[in-house]
């Protein structure tokens, strides 16, 4: 029993074979997948999967790629949405200085006014961080009081781990915890707490070994959960249940 608690099954790539995916990853033990969106367009198609197929639900939200083009009215469009029932987070949002596709100042203002969204519908966040731990720390501490969340594909330190964990947020981990340069990532997840920690695929990118440079879909969240069950000394048994309830619990499911 797994869940992939942050995939982008919408994507193009999966045009000519969602179904056979969705199927491939139930008889690989993967019970539910979050679908999560990145713009509206995207947003609109995480609830329609999550509408038609039992095993998907979806988060709605602006990425920090796309902030520059958020509109006024897209931030009622999303609290309206997070009203849905199989709507269960808002993201992915957040900051990402790595490729600044959106100027810094708009990524904030993008950033808050969609954590506000989360706090005015009580739903949790799904963040995306890339290269702006800093910042993302300060306005979480400002802007995020009392609201839950995840730090998606988690690519910071083990002091920043804890201290997001001290704040009451969980860490998701995904591929690249399985490749040979992972660098922190497998002492971080030998060493936070087993209730704070989820797995993911981010697919169709960031493939597991052994297949990275193809495409990745929710079945190899396996490969991902059986690598942190390893470095934590585990069965994938008992991660697989540990992380799914994680994601139970902080999603409402
Ligand atoms: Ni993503």
């Amino acid at each position: 029993m797994l869940f992939d608690s942050h995939a982008h099954i919408d994507d193009e790539k999966f045009d000519a074979d969602r179904e056979e995916v969705i199927q491939r990853a139930i008889e690989n033990g993967v019970t539910g997948i979050i679908n999560v969106g990145a713009c509206m367009a995207s947003s609109a198609r995480s609830i329609a999967l999550a509408e038609k197929y039992k095993s998907v639900y979806a988060a709605v939200g602006i990425h920090p790629h796309d902030a520059i083009n958020a509109l006024e009215a897209d931030y009622e469009q999303l609290a309206q949405w997070a009203t849905l029932d199989k709507v269960v987070a808002i993201g992915e949002i957040g900051l990402d200085y790595y490729y600044d596709f959106s100027p810094r100042d708009v990524q904030h203002s993008v950033f808050v006014r969609q954590l506000d969204v989360a706090r005015q519908t009580d739903k949790p966040f799904i963040i995306h961080d890339r290269d702006a731990h800093g910042d993302l720390l300060d306005i979480l501490k400002k802007e995020a009081k009392g609201l839950k969340g995840v730090l998606h594909c988690f690519s910071g330190s083990l002091e920043m781990a804890r201290e997001v964990i001290k704040m009451g947020y969980y860490i998701s981990i995904a591929g690249p915890v399985t490749f040979k340069n992972a660098a922190k990532l497998p002492e971080i997840v030998a060493k936070v707490p087993l209730e704070r920690l989820l797995v993911e695929t981010d697919c169709p990118y960031l493939t597991p070994q052994p297949y990275r440079g193809k495409r990745n879909e929710p079945a190899y969240v396996k490969l991902v959960a059986q690598q942190v069950a390893d470095l934590r000394g585990m069965e994938l048994t008992d991660l697989a249940k540990a992380t799914s309830e994680n994601v139970r619990s902080l999603f409402k499911l």
